[in-house]
């Protein structure tokens, strides 16, 4: 092999590496900015059942994370906040709520959200913030709220519920 060849086959090399490098870039940032699944289709369901000026910016022209009201985590693209309070909302709150599994933090007083509050918030183990009050929301405060092992503050004054708040709410998980 001469050193003309050796020359060519190096660079074809290094070539191949940036190629290599590359398309594992690409795949890595596509899934990255796409986030979870879960998330963007469980905020879809919520949306779905609620009408409000307020959430049509929640479509495919900017990601989910961009959406008025969600916030996400700093890496990883998973819903952390959810702050609608004083939107005009009108209509119930989706029980796929409760797939939004690192929701932190969720307002959505003074609006005019009726029917239930979903079971499937027991199901939110992060949640640290949850703030339902001045709705139209009825029925019995679901027990299963105080699954929800972290939170600290609960406002669901001014709606219709009946019930008590779970005393198990505060309490250590054991
Ligand atoms: C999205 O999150 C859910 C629940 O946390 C998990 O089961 C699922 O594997 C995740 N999907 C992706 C693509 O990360
Ligand atoms: C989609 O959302 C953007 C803002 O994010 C908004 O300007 C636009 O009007 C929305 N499109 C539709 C069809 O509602
Ligand atoms: C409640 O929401 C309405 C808009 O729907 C707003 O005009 C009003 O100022 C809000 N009230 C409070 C106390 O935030
Ligand atoms: C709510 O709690 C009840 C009683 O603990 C349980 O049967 C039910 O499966 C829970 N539902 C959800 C959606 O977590």
């Amino acid at each position: 092999m001469n050193s003309k060849q050796l020359i060519s086959s190096s660079s074809l090399i290094h070539f191949l590496f940036y190629v290599v490098l590359f398309l594992t870039s690409t795949t890595i940032s596509t899934s990255y900015a796409d986030g979870n699944d879960t998330d963007h289709h469980s905020l879809l369901e919520i949306k779905s059942m609620i009408t409000s000026e307020a959430l049509t910016s929640w479509n495919n022209s900017l990601h989910f994370c961009d959406w008025i009201g969600v916030t996400c985590g700093k890496w990883e693209k998973r819903v952390t906040r959810l702050k609608l309070n004083s939107q005009g909302l009108e209509g119930s709150l989706s029980p796929h709520v409760g797939n939004l599994g690192f929701l932190r933090f969720l307002s959505l007083s003074n609006n005019s959200l009726q029917g239930t509050i979903p079971q499937e918030l027991g199901r939110l183990s992060s949640l640290q913030f949850l703030y339902l009050s001045t709705n139209k929301f009825s029925g019995v405060i679901p027990v299963n709220i105080s699954k929800c092992s972290n939170l600290e503050t609960l406002s669901l004054s001014l709606n219709d519920l009946v019930g008590s708040i779970p005393k198990e709410i505060g309490s250590s998980p054991n």
